[in-house]
């Protein structure tokens, strides 16, 4: 499934002519002295999906707040789907869907009656609320339990409703904020799959997560979010590759004399560094660096214990950025 979200990512990242939904400059909040958005700017494009990366207490639920006009921005101007969130509100309500972090549920009531509920608080009625419900409970794998009580439900099939309600009145940018926090792989997977078709259909998806198998694997482009600020944006791809290291770690059981001379003449290395037994050599292009240092060694005879490049995902990408790991 993940696999089939990967495809197109590159086209999507690097394509940035789509027309820009989101346009977010300069977006401040703070709760008296304290700043928990502090400044972020950046646009989402059409049919894109956009994650947010970051940790607990970062800042996400609170640019999602303010951009969805639940929570009044201190500072700083966005537009949504063209409309300006600080003098066309009700507009921006009609174009945004959220999906909150909590759970917002009647739990006495069917999932049917819940989407009857808040489909009635957005004007809906009649036979297009019976369409609608009809078609979010379709999108969510919910209408064999549609009449059951929530409170009979498990948590993903909880998430999967609050998907549903998010999608009543069929917004054109959709803000997930954690969505798949304490839920099953199945339900996981029935999210995961319910984007990518709406995806398909032109809805935009602005997406917060601190996993980031799922900002590798489903978003477009993540921003790396901490400390209520957007420290890098881009592809995962990009990301990671800006990221990946300059270093190859090349072991050796003994280097004969001259040898690190040799090896620091290469063309395509720029630093080597030989301590306890490892080169530590620094090259812009790393593959063909390691080529030339390990022919080098062979024709030496120098016998190569190890050769490492460290890994980097985007968990790494985060630690270089934050100085901290997600789940910190
Ligand atoms: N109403 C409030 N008053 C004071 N501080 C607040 C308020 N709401 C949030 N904060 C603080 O703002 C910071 C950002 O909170 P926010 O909920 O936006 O983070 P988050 O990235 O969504 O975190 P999580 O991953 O835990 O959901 C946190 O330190 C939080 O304690
Ligand atoms: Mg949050």
């Amino acid at each position: 499934m993940m696999a089939v979200l990967q495809r197109g990512h590159e086209e999507m990242g690097e394509s940035m002519d789509r027309e820009v939904v989101m346009d977010v400059q300069g977006l401040v909040k703070t709760y008296g002295d304290f700043v928990a958005v502090n400044g972020v700017d950046f646009q989402v494009h059409k049919g894109e999906v956009f994650g947010l990366l970051g940790p607990n207490g970062a800042g996400k639920s609170t640019l999602i707040g303010m951009l969805t006009c639940v929570l009044a921005p201190t500072k700083g101007k966005a537009t949504l789907m063209g409309f300006d969130l600080a003098s066309r509100q009700e507009d921006i309500k009609k174009v945004v869907g959220l999906v909150p972090q909590d759970l917002a549920l009647y739990q006495t009531l069917s999932a049917r009656d819940n989407l009857a509920f808040f489909g009635a608080l957005h004007g809906l009625k009649g036979g297009r609320l019976k369409e609608r419900i009809k078609d979010v409970l379709n999108v969510a794998r919910l209408e064999e339990w549609a009449d059951r009580p929530v409170k009979t439900y498990s948590g993903g099939m909880k998430r999967r409703l609050n998907l549903a309600i998010g999608l009543l009145h069929e917004p054109a940018i959709l803000f997930l904020d954690e969505p798949t926090v304490g839920v099953d792989p199945q339900s996981r997977n029935h999210i995961f799959e319910s984007i990518r078709q709406l995806i398909e259909k032109g809805l935009t998806v602005f997406y917060t997560t601190h996993y980031m198998e799922e900002a590798q694997s489903l978003c477009h482009r993540v921003g790396i979010f901490d400390r209520g600020q957007l420290v890098a944006l881009d592809t995962p791809k990009n990301l990671i590759q800006n990221v990946q290291s300059r270093t190859l770690e090349v072991g050796v059981l003994v280097l004969p004399p001259g040898v690190l001379e040799e090896t620091r003449a290469l063309s395509t290395v720029e630093q080597v560094l030989f301590e306890e037994n490892i080169l530590y050599i620094t090259a812009a292009d790393v593959p063909t660096a390691a080529v030339h240092v390990l022919s080098l060694l062979k024709e030496r005879q120098v016998s190569v214990t190890s050769v490492n490049t460290p890994e980097v995902n985007l968990e790494t990408v985060f630690l270089k950025y934050t100085g901290k790991t997600l789940r910190d």
